[in-house]
């Protein structure tokens, strides 16, 4: 009891100590001091509850920054990393992740496959992630105020403070899941015709996160789908021409129209939710912007990707396919920091890297507003 003790306050100290470094290096004017960060989204964002619930994400994910498969579905950091890092932030702990996790400053609810309404692909969408929130949020709260009175300090490092959740960042990354879904199945008027059922169910996520006492929202919208390998890569089976950049131009058409009905929900959930600042984020342009400029940021096309292989046998990064006795090997290419994609679905970190820093410092923001000035 002692030393868990001892060693809280030499982590604390650490932290402090490193968010006082970041913040007085800052040159931004604004400066929200977010103690925490909670996380809600899909693969891009997953920090640890798919590796957590189902399966390890194998050798070479990780590969780049962490050298080991990180729990990330990319070879190094993804974007609420780099968010994290920003704002001084140790990064987030999956909820869902029951083995060295620390949730002082957050938590993650991200797990790859989610979408805003239930689907296939995870059993964990952006209902199922708000209700493990509030539960995180009163047994926490229970847990921290149980600890104060009796005195023992043992949870002390490792649970929020309540009165955090009320100065957190809430940050979303979540729908590419529906559109991939609605595209199984639907034509592109079909798939656009669900998307106000989608977008009431996000808005609801939104009033009740602020019914909980959340009054920060950093929304990311949904990226080129189109221009992902795994939706353009198989075009005979899909029947579908690319475009000059090699995407399929009628899903980021989709894409494009989720996002606009998606800054019109933001913009009414404004009007019903005075207290709160909500900062619509577009990094569907952040990413076009790379994908569309590769080859001048130094990037091979997108469809280029590193890791894993579609032809002659489709092969995911880190696995391996036998076909006619020849083993075929999804392994990375040697220099990933010139892809965009990681795995014909994931952003590479260097990717990642290059969007997180055009996005945060506000140049894509809806107030344009840099994420350390996201609070009301
Ligand atoms: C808090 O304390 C009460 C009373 O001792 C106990 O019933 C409850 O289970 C405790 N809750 C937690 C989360 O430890
Ligand atoms: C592919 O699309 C073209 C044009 O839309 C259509 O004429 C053709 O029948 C389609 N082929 C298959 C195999 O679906
Ligand atoms: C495996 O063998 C079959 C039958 O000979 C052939 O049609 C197929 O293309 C082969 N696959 C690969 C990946 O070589
Ligand atoms: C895949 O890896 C295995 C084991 O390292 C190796 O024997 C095999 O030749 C590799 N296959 C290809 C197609 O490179
Ligand atoms: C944000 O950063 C990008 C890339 O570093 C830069 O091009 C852009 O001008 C910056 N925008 C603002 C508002 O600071």
């Amino acid at each position: 009891m002692l030393l868990g003790k001892m060693l809280c306050v030499f982590v604390l100290l650490g932290f402090s100590l490193t968010s006082g470094k970041l913040a007085g290096g800052a040159s931004s004017s604004p400066s929200c001091k977010f103690p925490a960060i909670y996380n809600f989204g899909d693969s891009n964002s997953d920090t640890g509850a798919h590796s957590a619930v189902f399966v390890q994400i194998p050798a070479p994910y990780g590969e780049t920054f962490f050298k080991k498969p990180s729990k990330r579905l990319s070879d190094g950091r993804v974007i609420i990393d780099i968010i994290a890092e920003k704002l001084g932030v140790p990064y987030l702990s999956a909820y869902l992740d029951s083995l060295g996790t620390n949730f002082r400053q957050g938590a993650n609810f991200a797990t790859a496959g989610s979408s805003i309404l239930p689907g296939f692909f995870s059993p964990f969408d952006l209902g199922v992630q708000i209700s493990q929130f509030s539960q995180f949020k009163s047994r926490t709260t229970e847990l921290y105020n149980n600890v104060s009175s009796s005195g023992e300090a043992s949870h002390d490092c490792v649970i929020p403070k309540p009165d955090d959740f009320l100065k957190a960042l809430y940050v979303f990354d979540i729908g590419q899941n529906d559109l991939t879904l609605g595209f199984q199945n639907m034509t592109p008027p079909q798939v656009v015709a669900t998307f106000p059922n989608i977008l009431n169910r996000f808005t609801q996520a939104v009033q009740q996160l602020y019914g909980e006492g959340a009054r920060s929202f950093w929304i990311h919208n949904t990226g080129p789908l189109g221009c992902i390998p795994l939706m353009a890569l198989p075009v005979e089976l899909r029947n579908v021409t690319l475009d000059p950049i090699g995407c399929v131009g009628f899903m980021n058409d989709v894409a494009q129209e989720f996002n606009q009905q998606l800054k019109e929900a933001v913009t009414q959930l404004r009007t019903q939710l005075p207290q709160a600042k909500l900062t619509y984020v577009d990094v569907y342009a952040a990413k076009f912007a790379l994908i569309s400029d590769a080859k001048n940021q130094g990037f091979a096309p997108s469809l280029e990707y590193c890791c894993g292989t579609f032809s002659p046998v489709f092969v995911m990064c880190g696995t391996s396919v036998q076909v006619n006795g020849t083993t075929f090997n999804g392994t990375a290419c040697s220099d990933p920091s010139n892809r965009i994609i990681w795995d014909g679905i994931h952003y590479t970190e260097a990717a990642n890297l290059w969007v997180a820093s055009r996005i945060l410092n506000g140049s894509f923001s809806d107030p344009p507003v840099p994420i350390s000035g996201a609070c009301p």
